[in-house]
C-alpha cells in the first residue's frame, strides 16, 4: 500500500503521496501540491528538497556512508582506478577486462585538443584564474565538435571527449600559464601519469613517474568522482534540463564549483593554514573567530551540508595523505597544524553542538601540494575529478522519462501593483 502524509489547512485535509528510497528514505511527494492545494513550499538552500529520484550516489550524512552505484567509497579508493570508477557511475556498472581496455584506449584516442584551441589560452591576462579558464575552454569545445548529442552513440563520444581532454585542458592552461612550453598526452601512460606528466615533464627536467603520486591521485579523484545533488551538480541538471548540449552543462558545472564554500574550499583551506602558520602556528584566534557570529571567517575543511559525522572522503584523504608525505620523506608544517587544528576543533563545544567535522577539503590540499600542483590549481583538480559524476547525473537527468525543465517557484515580497511616474514627477 502506497503511504502518504495529511496536511490540514483550516477545514481541509489534503494527501500527498510518500515515496521511499533503497534504504527506507522517505520523500514527500509534491509534484501535484501546487494543483491540489494552490500552495508552494518554501526551502531556501534546497536543505530539504529533493529534486530528483537517483540511482548513482548513496550517502548517509548521520552514519557518514559514500556509496557509488552501491559499492563503498573505501573500497573504490581501496582497489579501483579513476577510470573505472568513472566508467561504474557513468554505465552503472564495473566494466569487463575488455570494456576498461577499450574505454582507455578511447581515452588515449581523444586526449589531444585541438591546435586552434591552444589561441585561446595565450589571450586570457596571466592572472586569470584557471577555474574560469577551464569553464570557457570547456564551454568552447562545443564548437569545435558541434556534434548533436541524440543517439546512443553521440553520447558516448562527447562523453569520452570531455573526460579525455579536459586533463589535457588543465595541464595546457598550467603551462601556458608559466609561459612553458605545452605537453602532449602520451599513450604509453595511465589517465592519472599523463596528467601528472603533462603538468611536470619540462625539456630541461623530465619528469620522473612517481607511483605513489600517481596512486595518490587516483584516490584523489575517485573521492571526487562525485557527491549526489550537491551545488555544481544541481548546476549541472538544472543548466542541463533546458536542453542545452553536455558541454554548455558541464561548464556551468565548474562555474558553481569555483565557490570557496564547495570546491574553491580546498584552496582556500591551504591559504588559510598559510596565514595561520605565517602568524607563528597560533590555531586559538582562528577557532574563536570561527565561533563569533559577528565574524564572516569559517574554518575552512570544516563543516557539510549533509555530513553531520567525519566525512568518510576525509578519513581516507586524510590516510593517503600520511602514505604519499611519508614516501616523499616530505615533511610539510601544514599537516602538522592541520593536525593540531583539527584536534583542537573536534575538543570545542561550538564544534561538537553544530556537528563540524573535517570535509574532504581539509586534508586534500595537503596532497595536492606534495605532487607539487600549484593552490590554484586545486579546484581545478577538484573539477576533473567530478567530471564522471556530473555526466552520470546529467544523462540519467536525459534519461528520466518524468523529465520537466528545472523551474523554481518563489514567494514574491516586493512590491503590489505601482504605477509608472514619468521621470520629471518623482520626488525623490
Ligand atoms: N566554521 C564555522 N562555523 C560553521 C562552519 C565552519 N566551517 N560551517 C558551518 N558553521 C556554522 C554556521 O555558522 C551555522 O551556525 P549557526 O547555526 O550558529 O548560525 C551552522 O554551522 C550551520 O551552518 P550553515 O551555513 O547553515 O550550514 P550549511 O549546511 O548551509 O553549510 C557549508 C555547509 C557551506 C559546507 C559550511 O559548513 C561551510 O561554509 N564550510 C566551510 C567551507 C567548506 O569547507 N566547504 C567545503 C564543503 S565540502 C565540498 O563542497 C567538497
Amino acid at each position: 500500500m502506497t503511504e502518504s502524509v495529511k496536511i490540514v489547512y483550516k477545514d481541509r485535509i489534503y494527501e500527498l503521496p510518500v515515496r521511499t528510497g533503497s534504504h527506507g528514505e522517505k520523500a514527500i511527494d509534491i509534484s501535484n501540491l501546487r494543483d491540489q492545494t494552490g500552495f508552494i513550499t518554501l526551502d531556501p538552500g534546497f536543505a530539504n528538497t529533493g529534486s530528483c529520484s537517483s540511482a548513482i550516489t548513496f550517502m548517509d550524512g548521520e552514519r557518514g556512508i559514500l556509496r557509488y552505484r552501491g559499492i563503498s567509497i573505501e573500497q573504490l579508493a581501496e582497489q579501483s582506478s579513476f577510470i573505472e570508477t568513472s566508467y561504474l557511475l557513468i554505465h552503472g556498472r564495473l566494466p569487463t577486462v575488455k570494456e576498461l581496455q577499450q574505454f582507455s584506449v578511447l581515452l588515449n584516442d581523444n586526449s589531444l585538443v585541438h591546435e586552434d584551441m591552444r589561441g585561446f589560452y595565450q589571450h586570457f591576462p596571466r592572472a586569470s584564474h584557471p577555474m574560469g579558464i577551464l569553464s570557457s575552454m570547456v564551454n568552447a569545445l562545443r564548437s569545435f565538435y558541434p556534434v548533436l548529442e541524440t543517439t546512443d552513440e553521440e553520447i558516448d563520444l562527447t562523453v569520452t571527449r570531455l573526460l579525455a581532454k579536459i586533463r589535457t585542458m588543465a595541464a595546457m592552461s598550467y603551462k601556458i600559464s608559466r609561459g612553458h612550453r605545452v605537453v602532449y598526452p602520451r599513450p604509453d601512460l595511465s589517465y592519472c601519469a599523463n596528467f601528472l606528466n603533462m603538468m611536470f615533464d619540462t625539456p630541461v627536467m623530465p619528469y620522473e613517474i612517481i607511483p605513489e603520486a600517481v596512486d595518490a591521485l587516483n584516490v584523489f579523484w575517485i573521492l571526487h568522482a562525485d557527491h549526489e545533488q550537491n551545488c555544481s551538480t544541481a548546476a549541472v541538471r538544472l543548466v542541463g534540463s533546458g536542453r542545452v548540449n553536455l558541454y554548455a552543462a558541464i561548464s556551468a558545472g565548474i562555474a558553481a564549483l569555483w565557490g570557496p564554500l564547495h570546491g574553491g574550499a580546498n584552496q582556500a583551506v591551504i591559504e588559510m593554514l598559510s596565514e595561520i602558520h605565517a602568524n607563528g602556528n597560533r590555531i586559538r584566534p582562528y577557532i574563536d573567530r570561527a565561533k563569533d557570529r559577528n565574524d564572516p571567517f569559517r574554518m575552512m575543511g570544516f563543516g557539510h551540508r549533509v555530513y553531520k559525522t567525519y566525512d568518510p572522503r576525509a578519513r581516507i584523504i586524510k590516510k593517503t595523505c600520511d602514505r604519499l608525505l611519508a614516501k616523499l620523506r616530505i615533511s610539510d608544517p601544514l599537516l602538522d597544524l592541520a593536525r593540531e587544528l583539527e584536534e583542537a576543533a573536534l575538543k570545542d563545544d561550538y564544534f561538537i553542538d553544530h556537528n563540524l567535522y573535517p570535509n574532504v577539503d581539509f586534508y586534500s590540499g595537503i596532497v595536492l601540494r606534495a605532487m607539487g600542483i600549484p593552490t590554484n590549481m586545486f579546484t581545478v583538480m577538484f573539477a576533473i575529478g567530478r567530471l564522471p559524476g556530473w555526466i552520470a547525473q546529467w544523462k540519467e537527468s536525459m534519461d528520466d522519462p518524468n523529465w520537466k525543465i528545472s523551474r523554481p517557484r518563489q514567494l514574491y515580497t516586493g512590491p503590489t501593483q505601482t504605477d509608472y511616474i514619468p521621470i520629471g514627477q518623482r520626488n525623490l
